[in-house]
């Protein structure tokens, strides 16, 4: 030591440092593409806030020792209840996309859903990550050959479910973009999952406003992979999916990306679970940052939670070893928050442990 100090820039220890990381290396307008939301962003407000509505009541000298959080879904054990949700346009945040985000995610032992919107084809993200357990991110498109088509490609590649989103009769009104005029993707990037099989050319998505619940049934027919639901909010709809056979409902409302005002996704998980009464997994998306956030989920009882914004903080932060670091302080935070709440499995997270915060 000389005396001297050295501008050493520090590892980023939240999630939080990693979204400032990545908001000094975006183009502003590709942030706002990322953070926002719909409207007035009523909802992505929600969404975290609504974790703070509850406290953590722990449990002591259960002698729970090393923790053990791996969590099993569909037969195939990950290394924690924390998976990567769809994004769009990864190649937009860092040139390592979606191949960087999958390596981070197999390198860490979870599960990262590849959305129809990657900038790169499913079997490259594939080919590079062999050992994730990737699933696939559908919207159902009216042709229905073309959907055949696209979930032919990720059964190929071998992704192990289908996460079929159902909150997008229409795209959600994201005014930062229309501000930025923000609408399209920068030349060279495409969404190189929507290749048409016959002409080669590049498909628009298309929200379906006429997809209904005989669509998941043909789905399910056409397909042996479990079919997630993906933006499920209302009990009655959560009743519906099971009695349509999908595997596991994901509770989302998009990161408040599609109806701005619907609830935090952590104030519907009660009423889906309720509604659920332990036929299907039930997991959650939205606003999760902190081990406490996802504690917090498996105490209202969800099974697992997939995180959106802060993979893309990672990529755009630093490439493959930002979505490393963001998913391995997830890891310790939750690690952290079981054994000070003294439980040592995920599976042992019951509803006592949390409570409502008092407001003073
Ligand atoms: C998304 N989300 C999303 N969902 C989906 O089913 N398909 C998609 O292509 C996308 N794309 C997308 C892009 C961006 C920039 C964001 C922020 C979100 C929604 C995503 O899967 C997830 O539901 C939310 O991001 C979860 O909320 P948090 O973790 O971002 O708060």
């Amino acid at each position: 030591m000389n005396g001297h100090l050295v501008a050493v820039p520090a590892a980023p220890v939240n999630l939080a440092d990693l979204r400032a990381a990545a908001r000094r290396r975006l183009d502003p307008a590709h942030d706002d593409f990322f953070a926002g939301g719909a409207g007035d962003e009523r909802t992505v407000r929600d969404n975290e806030a609504a974790f703070d509505s509850y406290r953590v009541l722990p449990r002591v000298l259960r002698g729970i020792g090393a923790r053990d959080l791996r969590t099993t879904l569909f037969g195939a054990t990950m290394s924690m209840p924390v998976l990567v949700s769809p994004t769009a346009f990864h190649r937009l945040a860092h040139p390592d996309g979606e191949v960087g985000c999958a390596r981070a995610t197999a390198a860490a032992g979870t599960i990262m859903v590849v959305s129809m919107a990657a900038t790169t084809p499913v079997e490259a993200i594939a080919a590079a990550a062999a050992s994730t357990t990737l699933w696939f991110q559908l919207y159902p498109q009216p042709d229905l050959a073309f959907t055949e088509s696209v979930i032919r490609r990720a059964e190929a590649a071998g992704c192990a479910a289908l996460v079929v989103t159902v909150d997008s009769p229409v795209f959600g009104r994201r005014e930062r973009d229309l501000r930025h005029g923000f609408l399209d993707l920068p030349d060279g990037l495409r969404c190189e999952n929507m290749r048409d099989p016959e002409t080669g050319e590049i498909r628009p998505i298309t929200m379906d406003a006429s997809l209904d619940w005989q669509r998941i049934e043909w789905l399910r027919g056409i397909t042996r992979l479990p079919v997630v639901l993906k933006g499920i909010l209302h009990p009655a709809d959560a009743v519906l999916a099971v009695d349509h056979g999908v595997d596991a409902i994901l509770v989302s409302n998009h990161g408040g990306r599609q109806l701005d005002g619907v609830p935090a996704s952590l104030d519907t998980l009660p009423a889906v679970v309720d509604a659920v009464a332990g036929r299907l997994p039930v997991l959650l998306d939205g606003g999760v940052r902190r081990g406490t956030d996802v504690l917090t989920a498996l105490a209202l009882g969800a099974t697992a939670v997939g995180v959106g914004r802060p993979a893309l903080w990672g990529l755009a932060a630093d490439g493959e070893t930002g979505v490393r670091q963001v998913l391995e302080l997830l890891r310790s935070d939750l690690d952290r928050a079981m054994a000070l709440a003294g439980v040592a499995r995920p599976a042992d997270v019951t509803p006592d442990l949390i409570r409502p915060a008092v407001r003073r």
